[in-house]
């Protein structure tokens, strides 16, 4: 069995893309996202990102407006709950946006001029959310894959707990194998029982992939070279899937994407 017909039959796929600010979490995060997409996955991409940038990786055609504001609404007692009718699960339905390929993206919401406060029943919504999506019989079969802000505040602060599967992107900088490395303990920390794979990301050679090993003690579950196309389509806003669908960036994010999509396959192969 391939791993394309593993993602027709439906995903297991819980993942969260995490790393330091600037090293490609969006943008590998996009192509994973489309690349299942495009062989026949479902797949609802997480957006906790509250500065833009998944929206370019991604091909997104609508601003970044804080939609879930609307699926909220504060009691007297000032908490925040659902308006009438709608729960976690059909607040993702009704308050996701369509992305292309097919892809369902639900944003946390983006912070405007009017400051922090006006985009608060947004992050409530969104943290609620996210304690709901794990198991929700509605999104069975479907790949969640969440892009995560820089460093490691929000895995530790609650933010993450669907996730099974942490994605750590490092390039070979200090801080972001520091900031790797913190990351790491609080995923195993909140999460004993998620996997943390580590993507090595603008790698330059092998030297790149060797020193972010034997740093953080972990194989490279994949490697993404550092490549000019990626740098192109950010330049003219088009997601590098689209720019550049042959470079060598996508490539290796593809075989990274095709490995997660397996997974089941491969865990059951292997009896884990
Ligand atoms: N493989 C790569 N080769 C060259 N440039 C890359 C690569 N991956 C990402 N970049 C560039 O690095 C910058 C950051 O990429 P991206 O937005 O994906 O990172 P991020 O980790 O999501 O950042 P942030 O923490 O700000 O959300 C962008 O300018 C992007 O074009
Ligand atoms: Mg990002």
């Amino acid at each position: 069995m391939t791993a394309a017909t593993t993602v027709a039959e439906g995903s297991t796929l819980r993942l969260a893309v995490v790393g330091k600010g600037g090293v490609g979490k969006s943008t590998i995060c996009a192509t994973i996202a489309r690349t299942i997409a495009r062989r026949g996955g479902r797949v609802l991409v997480l957006d906790h990102d509250s500065m833009p940038g998944l929206s370019t990786s991604l091909g997104l055609q609508r601003a970044d407006e804080p939609l879930l504001n609307a699926a909220m609404e504060q009691g007297e007692d000032r908490r925040y709950r659902f308006i009438d009718g709608l729960d976690p699960v059909s607040a993702v339905q009704r308050f996701a946006i369509d992305g292309p390929d097919g892809i369902r993206v639900l944003q946390v919401g983006k912070s405007t001029i009017a400051g922090p406060d006006a985009v608060q029943a947004s992050v409530n919504a969104f943290y609620t959310i996210v304690r709901h999506v794990e198991h929700a019989p509605e999104f069975s079969g479907w790949a969640i894959v969440g892009d995560l802000p820089a460093g490691g505040r929000q895995p530790g602060c609650g933010w993450t707990p669907y996730a099974t599967h942490f994605l750590l992107v490092v390039e070979a900088t200090w801080q972001s194998m520091l900031t790797a490395r913190r990351i790491k303990r609080i995923a195993n920390d909140i999460r004993p029982d998620a996997r943390v794979s580590l993507v090595v990301s603008k790698a330059t050679g092998r030297g790149d992939i060797d020193r972010i090993s034997d740093f953080l003690g972990m194989r490279a579950f994949g490697v993404v070279p550092l490549d000019e196309d990626v740098r192109t389509a950010e330049r003219v806003g088009v997601p590098v899937f689209q720019h550049a669908p042959a470079s060598v960036a996508v490539a290796a994010i593809a075989q990274i994407a095709e490995r997660l999509a397996g997974e089941k396959h491969e865990l059951a192969s292997t009896g884990a």
